[in-house]
């Protein structure tokens, strides 16, 4: 059983002293999903790194797309294409601003992360890597900055290595560094573990990488819902990230790149909207952001991901990761005083993520029961199995915890595992 003297509030609370810049209760009433509860208990939502809820004004914008402005974009002529062509491109015009990006034909919308890195490793890869040559990744990377560049390296006999991590998550830089030579000829590393929590000295990683003269792709699908991002201060070449993590719309994503990169790749898909002009001997291609956006794009999805933009330009960033990074201390002391749990990830440098397992319970189960009580973590590999193999388990149970988490929903998290606890062992 949880130990008596433990107090357990049952009331949302103004997260102590971030009180006046941050108010979770009002945060919390602009998404309208944490209000409902499952099997009669409130809904307890801790899965935040698998997928972000949405605020009331990203649903409302996309509703207001589907009801007013809907059509296609960039081929009519009449109003509601150009509604809707407006709407859309103003949306990458506020992620250029939101990233910092330095010119709007940066910012390529894509279906999420996943298809970001494709697109690199794709269009940069195939024409940049050739037999023999190296490319560096993570031993923290999410299958999706694994898998496109194994397929490359296995199409063009090209080698992946690895920068090894010690027991807390950390990646091991002096390692990093070893790794460069001639043949070295692209980086990418996450900027935020999805497994671990832990957050990369993206900067060092980066600057490392250009002394020896080779690019960086950051997976920064992590890190955007807990940080603003400035992809000019880091110097990165490429960053990706998800419209859905960042309480935006699934289906659509962003990969920033650099001019000068983007501008000098083939384009990843054919057709319509890639163009400039088509005969069947030859195409030209069109210009950027175009030339990587064939076929008609998520148009609802990118206008919600321009209204999600909005939504997070009105908070105060510095105060949600002072808040997160309350949540994650109080989650990691409650959750360490527990017998036969572990933590598996415990980097100094965290995003609001907790790993961890139980002996002797499989994460499953644990998932299982924790839904009982209506609260909901993502449990298995996360889709991050090198990472599970380096910490010699198949899998954990994670809670992550967005902004609009409170310490009330870390209690009911511990109070559920001790319940967990008193069934199974
Ligand atoms: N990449 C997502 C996660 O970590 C799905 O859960």
């Amino acid at each position: 059983m949880r130990p008596a003297n433990e107090i357990v509030t049952s009331e949302p609370v103004v997260e102590s002293r971030l009180h006046k810049t941050f108010d979770v209760r009002k945060i919390r009433k602009d998404f309208p999903i944490l209000n409902q509860k499952v099997d009669g208990k409130p809904l307890v939502y801790l899965d935040n790194a698998a997928t972000s809820q949405k605020p009331q004004v990203v649903i409302d914008a996309m509703v207001k797309y589907y009801l007013e402005e809907n059509s296609n974009i960039h081929r009519g002529v009449h109003y509601l294409s150009e509604k809707a062509t407006q709407s859309y491109e103003a949306a990458r015009d506020k992620i250029q601003k939101y990233i910092n990006a330095s010119q709007r034909q940066e910012i390529i919308f894509v279906r999420g992360t996943t298809e970001g890195v494709n697109l690199v490793a794709s269009s940069y890869g195939r024409s940049n890597v050739k037999q023999g040559d190296e490319i560096i990744i993570s031993a923290m990377e999410h299958h999706s900055n694994i898998v496109p560049w194994q397929i490359l390296c296995e199409e063009k006999g090209a080698k992946l290595l690895i920068i090894p991590m010690n027991d807390a998550g950390e990646l091991l830089l002096d390692e990093y560094e070893k790794l460069f030579n001639s043949r070295t000829k692209f980086i990418a590393v996450n900027h935020v573990s999805n497994a671990l929590g832990t957050v990369n000295p993206i900067k060092q990683i980066i600057t490392i990488a250009h002394q020896y003269g080779v690019p960086v792709l950051v997976d920064g699908a992590q890190a955007v819902p807990h940080m603003r991002v400035d992809v000019l201060d880091l110097d990165c070449d490429f960053y990706v990230f998800s419209g859905h993590k960042m309480f935006g719309p699934t289906g659509v994503g962003v990969l920033y790149g650099k001019k000068k990169f983007l501008d000098a790749m083939p384009p990843y898909h054919g057709g319509g909207d890639m163009i400039k002009y088509v005969t069947f001997e030859k195409t030209i291609y069109n210009d950027l952001p175009n030339k990587f956006e064939a076929g008609t794009p998520n148009i609802a999805g990118g206008v919600g991901l321009g209204a999600t933009i909005d939504y997070l330009n009105k908070i105060d960033m510095t105060a949600v990761r002072a808040h997160e990074h309350e949540l994650l201390e109080y989650a990691t002391q409650a959750l360490s005083s527990i017998k036969g749990l572990s933590i598996i990830g415990t980097a100094k440098e965290k995003a609001s993520v907790i790993s961890f397992v139980l002996e002797d319970v499989h994460p499953h189960d644990i998932g299982t029961i924790l839904d009982d009580d209506g609260i909901a973590i993502r449990t298995g590999h996360h889709c991050a199995q090198p990472v599970m193999q380096r910490f010699g388990i198949p899998a954990t149970a994670r809670a992550s915890f967005a902004m609009y988490n409170t310490k009330v929903e870390v209690d009911a998290l511990v109070e559920g595992i001790y319940r967990v606890i008193e069934v199974l062992t």
